[in-house]
């Protein structure tokens, strides 16, 4: 499955699990690289209503090819995964049992980068132009490499399935779709 936003020239995989087989992302624990990035914090006010993002969400499949800012990106991240609760740690999406089992990459020209919630960072663990693997791997939807910007959610199942069994893979897949749409009305404003 892939979902896609228009506004921000953003391509957003889901279900990347199968998208982490399919280009063969290296674990981070085999990770060396030390680059850090810090994002700038997120702006929590805006001109645009809830109202004017959801009606003017749309799904679009050509893209500028300009870089985003990094301001545009510490602000979908933040959308995702970002700390909106710093004493529980709770995040801008709902998650059942506040297990968090997303881990989420940006996937770019230079290479692949870890979002780290905790401390609204990247990290960079894949050097290298990964899109055209990872177009491959969404069933051949070339769009995905010519984006400048590729978002990759990955879910952990065994985080939430070790608390509430079977049903977790149901939970971790419905946090998907929340951090999918967080995303999705983030890159409209
Ligand atoms: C679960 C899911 C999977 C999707 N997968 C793809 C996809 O693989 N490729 C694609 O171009 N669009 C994909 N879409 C986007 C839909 O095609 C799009 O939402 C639909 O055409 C309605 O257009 P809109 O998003 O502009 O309202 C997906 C949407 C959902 C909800």
């Amino acid at each position: 499955m892939l979902y896609l936003n228009s506004t921000m020239r953003l391509i957003f995989g889901i279900v990347a699990i199968g998208l982490l087989w399919g280009i063969s992302l290296p674990t981070l624990e085999s990770q060396t690289m030390d680059k850090e990035i810090v994002l700038p914090a997120p702006r929590l006010k805006s001109e645009v209503s809830l109202e004017e993002a959801i009606s003017q969400r749309r799904s679009i499949r050509r893209y500028r090819p300009e870089e985003l800012t990094i301001g545009q990106i510490s602000q979908l991240l933040w959308s995702a995964q970002g700390i909106t609760e710093g004493g529980m740690g709770f995040r801008a999406a709902p998650s059942a049992g506040a297990l968090y089992p997303a881990e989420i990459y940006l996937v770019k020209k230079d290479g692949v980068f870890h979002y780290k919630p905790g401390k609204h960072r990247l990290k960079q663990v894949l050097e290298g132009d990964v899109r055209d693997q990872l177009a491959e791997a969404s069933w051949g939807q070339k769009f995905i490499a010519q984006a400048p910007v590729d978002i990759v959610i990955t879910m952990v199942y065994e985080r939430v399935t070790s608390r509430y069994g079977p049903r977790g893979r149901r939970y971790t897949d419905i946090e998907v779709g929340h951090i999918a749409q967080n995303i999705h009305l983030q890159a409209v404003v």
